[in-house]
C-alpha cells in the first residue's frame, strides 16, 4: 500500500486568497475524512476539500455533529492533507471548540492549521461568532464561516432539515461574518432567492448546501454524493453514484467465491 501523495498536478495549488477571489467562478468543495477519498477529489480537481465534523454522522455513526472532539478532526484533517496537493484544505472546528471565547477559538483553530496543515478552519455562525471571526482573522488564521441550518445549532433550530428563512436575519448573518473577515462562507438550506440575494450583496463567495443555483459555489457531503449513505435523501441531494450497491454487490461476490471454493484460485496464489 502506498502513502505517497497523488502524482499529476495539473494547476497550481488553490490557496485562501485565490479561493477568496473566486467570487462567481462556481468553485466546487467535498468533505472527505480519509486519504483515500481525499486523494481522490484531489486527483478529480475539487477546489477545496472540506473536513466536515460531519465525520460524527457519516464516519462515526451519530445522530449528530455535536459528540465530534477537536482530537478527532486534528486526527483526520493531518491524514487529508497529506493526500492532497491541489484543493484547499478546510477543517471544521468542531462544537464547543470555538464557542467558549474568541481566545479559545484563536488557541484551537492555531492547533488545527498547526499540527494538520490545512489551509483554512469553519465555523457555524455569523452575527453571534462575528467577535470570534475577527479574532481569527487577525491572527491570519483563515476563516470560512457557515450560517442558515447550522448542524451545531440542531437543539436551538429544531431539526436538522429545517429550511432557515428568515431572510433579514440570514442577511445580518452572512454580512456579519463577512465584514468580520471571513474569506468565504457556506449558505445551509435556505431558500434559492435567499441566497441569490447574499451571494449578490457580499463580496466573498458563497458556497451553498441546500440553497439553490446562484451561489458562487456548491458543496456536498461525499458519502451522499457518491450513495454511501443510505435513507437520506434531502431535497436538495444529487446522488451521482450508488457506491453503496457497487460495494454490496462486490462484497456477496466475495463471500460466495470464498464459500464455493472459487476464490483463491490458481491466478491469485504463488507458486
Ligand atoms: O460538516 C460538514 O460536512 C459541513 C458541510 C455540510 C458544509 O459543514
Amino acid at each position: 500500500m502506498s502513502e505517497s501523495k497523488p502524482s499529476s498536478p495539473k494547476t497550481s495549488p488553490m490557496t485562501v486568497p485565490r479561493f477568496a477571489a473566486s467570487k462567481g467562478k462556481r468553485l466546487t468543495v467535498l468533505t472527505a475524512y480519509d486519504f483515500v477519498f481525499a486523494g481522490l477529489f484531489d486527483r478529480a480537481g475539487v477546489d477545496a476539500i472540506l473536513v466536515g465534523d460531519s465525520l460524527g454522522m457519516v464516519i462515526q455513526g451519530k445522530s449528530t455533529t455535536m459528540p465530534v472532539t477537536l482530537d478527532q478532526m486534528i486526527y483526520h484533517g493531518e491524514i487529508v492533507v497529506r493526500a492532497v496537493s491541489q484543493a484547499l484544505v478546510i477543517i471544521d472546528m468542531p462544537f464547543m471548540s470555538y464557542q467558549v471565547s474568541p481566545i479559545q477559538a484563536v488557541e484551537n483553530a492555531g492547533r488545527i492549521l498547526k499540527e494538520t496543515g490545512a489551509g483554512a478552519v469553519k465555523l457555524e455562525g455569523g452575527i453571534h461568532q462575528a467577535k470570534t471571526i475577527r479574532a481569527l482573522a487577525e491572527a491570519d488564521l483563515p476563516v470560512m464561516a457557515h450560517v442558515g441550518m447550522r448542524p451545531q445549532s440542531v437543539r436551538k433550530l429544531g431539526g436538522m432539515s429545517r429550511v432557515q428563512r428568515d431572510e433579514a436575519a440570514l442577511l445580518a448573518d452572512a454580512k456579519a461574518a463577512e465584514d468580520a473577515g471571513a474569506f468565504a462562507i457556506v449558505l445551509e438550506l435556505i431558500p434559492q432567492g435567499i441566497a441569490a440575494r447574499i451571494t449578490k450583496e457580499l463580496s466573498i463567495p458563497t458556497i451553498g448546501i441546500g440553497a439553490g443555483p446562484d451561489c458562487d459555489g456548491q458543496v456536498l457531503v461525499s458519502y451522499d454524493m457518491l450513495g454511501l449513505t443510505q435513507g437520506f435523501q434531502p431535497k436538495f441531494l444529487k446522488r451521482y453514484a450508488d457506491l453503496n450497491r457497487v460495494a454490496l454487490d462486490a462484497t456477496a461476490a466475495y463471500i460466495r467465491d470464498v464459500r464455493e471454493g472459487t476464490f483463491p484460485d490458481e491466478a491469485h496464489s504463488h507458486s
